[in-house]
């Protein structure tokens, strides 16, 4: 529809993400989709009858603001278990739909004018336009490339009067790398006598490999005590699509983070919340989740060892980093294109997730596809 209002848009500069614009790519030129984050395999039958099941016993109207309290205490119930932090149900643990609005109602909660917002880059593409559109300013430290881990050296130089918040994310999306107990102490050093609150992005919390153990922060009472904890089952039951998580904070800060939520959302879906609440039950499936997305990316890394590609770390996550500067040196998102529409197989470009554009010659492939889907790709992989 034509349009004649003319907008002054708060985001001039901003365009689509690179999610969306490298699928579309993908189905452009019928390519594989190994770029965008999600599974090419079902989430358990068990919890989607579940769903049928409170849909049809008529759980279909608005859920309490905060989530059912039995998803709530069965969330509070598992952190207990696995990083022995205590969080009450009622007032430090609410469910949300999905991570994403979970993160910017939590950076809308704390972030004001001209704060300052530490943020390690790569870095998920969402948190700095919700810290630009609450006034404040991303400052940012880099990962060490290749290994990708944090110089908290680093760090500790950005950190001044004002220092609002430091947003962490670990399993890190895009490099797969997993902070380690000494980066967690070195954190709760940085932050010591501060105001500074951590927004801490967990949602590959169940997906670490060769016996790592997920340092949530939640397992450091000095860190929680500052921290909102970010959480999504859609990584965990292979559901993206179903946008359901969770945020665990301490009472204050929760309720500074409910009186945005309550006017973003109000509150998420209600026969989900029903199912995820009895599904959390059978602890099995997560637990499980390393050695099944372990097998995955194993067999992939596998498949491609011959390839000219250089295999990167992978601690955490379902991506797989791939390193191409034996085999081209043209920028990661032209390659990235190219391969899309030349090779069949569509991949996500690192230097997006620096607002430098930094381009270490890496491409992104995520892992969580059907045994078939990987070899495949790495059929093409190893072709180029
Ligand atoms: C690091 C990170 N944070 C947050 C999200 C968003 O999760 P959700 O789909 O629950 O909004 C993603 C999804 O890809 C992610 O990779």
């Amino acid at each position: 529809m034509r349009s004649t209002i003319s907008i002054n848009s708060k985001f001039p500069a901003t365009g689509t993400t690179i999610f969306t614009v490298m699928s579309a790519h993908a189905a452009q030129a019928g390519a594989l989709n190994m770029a965008q984050g999600f599974p090419d395999f079902q989430c358990p039958p068990g919890l989607v009858k579940l769903v049928n099941h409170y849909m049809k016993e008529g759980k279909n109207q608005y859920a309490p603001m905060p989530g059912v309290p039995e998803l709530r205490r069965m969330i509070s119930a598992k952190t207990s278990s696995l990083y022995s932090a205590e969080y009450d149900p009622d007032s430090e643990v609410t469910v949300v739909g999905g991570a994403t609005l979970a993160l910017f109602c939590a950076i809308c909660a704390i972030v004001r004018e001209n704060d300052e917002v530490i943020v390690i880059e790569p870095a998920y593409d969402s948190y700095i336009p919700a810290i630009e559109l609450n006034g404040g300013k991303a400052v940012f430290a880099k990962l060490k490339f290749p290994g990708f881990q944090v110089d908290w050296g680093e760090v500790k130089k950005l950190i001044n009067f004002k220092t609002r918040a430091i947003i962490i994310n670990s399993p890190h999306n895009p490099t797969g790398m997993a902070f380690s107990a000494q980066d967690m102490q070195q954190l709760e050093k940085l932050v010591e006598d501060t105001d500074i609150l951590i927004i801490s992005d967990e949602v590959y919390e169940h997906i670490l490999f060769d016996g790592l153990e997920h340092q949530s922060v939640a397992r450091y009472p000095k860190l929680a005590m500052r921290s909102f904890v970010v959480s999504s089952f859609g990584k965990t039951y292979h559901n993206t699509g179903w946008k359901m998580g969770y945020v665990l904070a301490p009472e204050k800060l929760t309720a500074e983070f409910r009186k945005i939520y309550q006017y973003a959302a109000f509150s998420a879906n209600t026969p989900i919340q029903y199912a995820l609440a009895d599904f959390l039950e059978d602890t099995k499936h997560y637990l499980s989740l390393p050695d099944f997305y372990q097998e995955k990316r194993d067999l992939f890394r596998n498949l491609v060892k011959h390839s000219k590609f250089k295999i990167l770390p992978c601690q955490g996550t379902y991506f797989q980093l791939l390193g191409y500067d034996k085999i081209s040196s043209k920028s990661d998102l032209n390659l990235a294109v190219e391969l899309t529409h030349n090779s069949g197989i569509a991949s996500i470009p690192i230097s997006t997730f620096y607002h430098d554009k930094t381009d270490n010659k890496v491409l992104r492939f995520c892992f969580a596809k059907s045994g078939e889907t990987l070899k495949k790709a790495a059929e093409i992989l190893c072709s180029i």
